[in-house]
């Protein structure tokens, strides 16, 4: 990783403990190896979103609904949409969204983000995109729903570092060199985009910050 291990962890170390269904989201996702936002680049992302207080979100990748759970629970105003194509994930995220009563204020799309844009399009438009789903089609996902975000729209995406990788020159393996040449492709489109600008952060595994121009 980009960041030592020990300092990510003393980071951890500071911040404040998560209520016991958080914690439970985070074990479960742990054990059974679902790939949720790390601790350190969720909390950067809250705290930026604290900031921009945006009143709709859209997510790309729900998983088992945790980051959007911690987004509803930091801004309590704000409506989030969020996009899962995985059935099985898709339910166990309707169920915890549930046990957290965020039913009202998280709303669950079912389908491949490249296939839903006219359901998503109905809750829009959005203050912030939150792009964390598959790797290669970041781009693809960009272009679609930043047309969808408001005047002062901002894009964050996750995993843009992909573990430090974008910055190594011989990865010893074949398909995460495939899946670096596509982030490191998207990560040059993103910063030289005509309408926004971009910063890469280097928390978690890396969070691109965009805003329009
Ligand atoms: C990294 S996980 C999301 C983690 C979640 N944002 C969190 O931090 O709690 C990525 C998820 O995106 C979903 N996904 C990948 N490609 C997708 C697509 N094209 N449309 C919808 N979901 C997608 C995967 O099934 C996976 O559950």
């Amino acid at each position: 990783m980009f960041v030592p291990s020990e300092v990510t962890r003393y980071i951890e170390s500071l911040i404040r403990d998560r209520e016991p269904a958080l914690k439970e989201m985070e074990l479960y996702a742990k054990e059974h190896g679902v790939p949720i936002m790390e601790l350190v680049g969720i909390e950067t992302m809250l705290h930026l979103l604290r900031l921009l207080k945006p009143k709709a979100i859209l997510e790309i990748g729900t998983a088992i609904g945790y980051s959007a759970i911690r987004m509803a629970k930091e801004l309590p105003h704000a409506k989030i949409v969020t996009i899962e194509r995985d059935r099985s994930r898709y339910e166990i995220a309707l169920e915890n969204i549930k046990k957290v009563n965020l039913e009202k204020q998280i709303t669950v799309i079912y389908g491949d983000a490249l296939e839903v844009e006219a359901e998503v399009q109905e809750y829009g438009p959005y203050d912030c995109l939150f792009i964390d789903a598959a790797k290669g089609q970041y781009r693809r996902f960009f272009e679609i729903y930043s047309s969808h975000l408001s005047a002062n729209g901002v894009v964050f995406s996750d995993n843009v570092l992909f573990k430090g990788f974008v910055a190594n020159d011989n990865v010893d393996n074949k398909r995460h060199q495939t899946m670096v040449n596509k982030i490191k492709a998207y990560n040059e489109w993103l910063m030289t985009h005509p309408d926004f600008d971009t910063m890469i952060l280097t928390v978690g595994d890396g969070i691109a910050i965009s805003s329009k121009r």
